[in-house]
């Protein structure tokens, strides 16, 4: 027993000295790429595993109609990077494979599939090694159901929190396990900034810090202390404070749900939250996620690689709706805020008013690449 305890004490001091490490560099950190002033702007698709491949083709072919001029005056370049699939990051041992990384840091934005998380094991997944590799620390992710006036903003921390060191707890065989929660200073000032900042820029007047610092004592507590001393820049915005607990009961609550707009919380209760918010928009298949950083950013679909589908054969039946919110939250983000507004108005006629074509995931719904035509026929009206 002793030697376990000795080796997990050396761990944990490595771990240390990494997160004060990484801390200090957030600390020096800072500007965001103006996408105005490049010359190009590169967007890689990765198409990831299961029903990504399908999906990501479908926002390829979507995105190369809206940017059909950017494309061909090249002012927008799209590219395909293979290798972020479950069977190579497997073979290499290697959450994102060293070729694959360096293709997706040549991009500026990436458009990804989802990928396959392994459980247990240490092979870590990759939308976590991508969010620390591109330091994309802020998780956005709108939900949106206009008959019940619900319109709310997600901002989650997305590089710390449980995810940080999830691949590296501590065991002790036949005894128990250790995980370990870390939330920095520069981590939090970050993410409550950017939420704050885009309630301000937004219009919006209220932000729910959500934590369970109750119990969490130190890395929640730190999170609220320091979201509180970032909102005391914003005055004219109301903050008001919930548990995780009670805030998912909040959600599924008719009567009060309807009045929150932006969301802070720590990464593991954002992770929650969301999919909870998204099936009451409609499902997981239908809400995007915008991974960001100062660098780079990452769009993607809030749902899983669904192998089942795949299985079933009937992976063609795929719900694109979801990637296709990422890809109007990557326009918006590239600076076409006006491409992003006209594919949120097409997607709005597909799935909410006009609702010609329905994918239901199975055969008795649309297919995937028919609802892309869907959605490009509308766009093509709305010119
Ligand atoms: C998400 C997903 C990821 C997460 C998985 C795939 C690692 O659930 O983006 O919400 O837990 O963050
Ligand atoms: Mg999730």
């Amino acid at each position: 027993m002793k030697q376990y305890i000795d080796s997990a004490v050396e761990q944990f001091r490595t771990l240390l000295e990494e997160q004060i490490a990484r801390q200090q560099r957030m600390e020096k950190e800072s500007g965001a790429t103006d996408f105005n002033s490049l010359d190009k702007i590169v967007i890689g698709i990765c198409g990831g595993d299961g029903i990504g491949p399908i999906i990501s083709k479908e926002s390829e072919r979507l995105l190369r109609f809206i940017l059909k001029d950017e494309v061909a005056n090249g002012r927008v370049e799209l590219r395909n990077i293979e290798g972020l699939t479950i069977e190579n990051r497997i073979e290499k041992n290697k959450a994102i494979p060293d070729d694959v990384l360096a293709e997706i840091k040549a991009c500026n934005v990436i458009l990804k599939g989802p990928t396959t998380t392994l459980k247990g094991g240490t092979l870590e997944s990759a939308n976590v090694a991508m969010r620390r590799e591109l330091d994309l620390y802020a998780n956005v992710r709108p939900v949106q159901v206009p008959d019940e006036n619900i319109d709310w903003i997600f901002f989650r921390e997305n590089t710390e929190g449980e995810y940080v060191l999830g691949s590296r707890g501590v065991e002790i065989p036949d005894t128990l396990a250790f995980d370990f929660k870390v939330t920095t200073n520069a981590g939090t000032e970050r993410i409550a900034r950017k939420a704050f900042e885009y309630a301000r820029a937004n219009g919006k007047t209220n932000v729910a810090i959500v934590t369970k610092a109750n119990i969490m004592k130190k890395t929640d507590g730190k999170f609220s202390e320091i979201a509180h001393k970032v909102a005391l820049e914003y005055p004219e915005i109301e903050v008001e404070e919930w548990y995780i607990d009670i805030m998912t009961a909040n959600l599924v609550n008719e009567q009060i749900r309807s009045k929150f707009q932006v969301v802070l919380l720590p990464n593991l209760y954002g992770d929650i939250i969301t999919d909870e918010a998204a099936q009451i928009q409609g499902g997981v298949g239908t809400a995007g996620s915008a991974n960001m950083g100062d660098k780079y950013a990452m769009f993607e679909a809030i749902h899983g690689s669904a192998p089942r589908m795949i299985e079933q054969g009937i992976g063609d039946y795929a719900n694109p709706t979801s990637i296709f919110k990422a890809v109007e939250m990557m326009l918006r983000h590239i600076g076409m805020s006006d491409k992003a507004e006209k594919l949120a108005k097409a997607l709005s006629i597909c799935t909410e008013t006009e609702k010609k074509v329905i994918v239901t995931g199975d055969k008795d719904g649309a297919t995937c690449a028919e609802f892309g035509d869907y959605v490009m026929k509308t766009l093509e009206k709305l010119v």
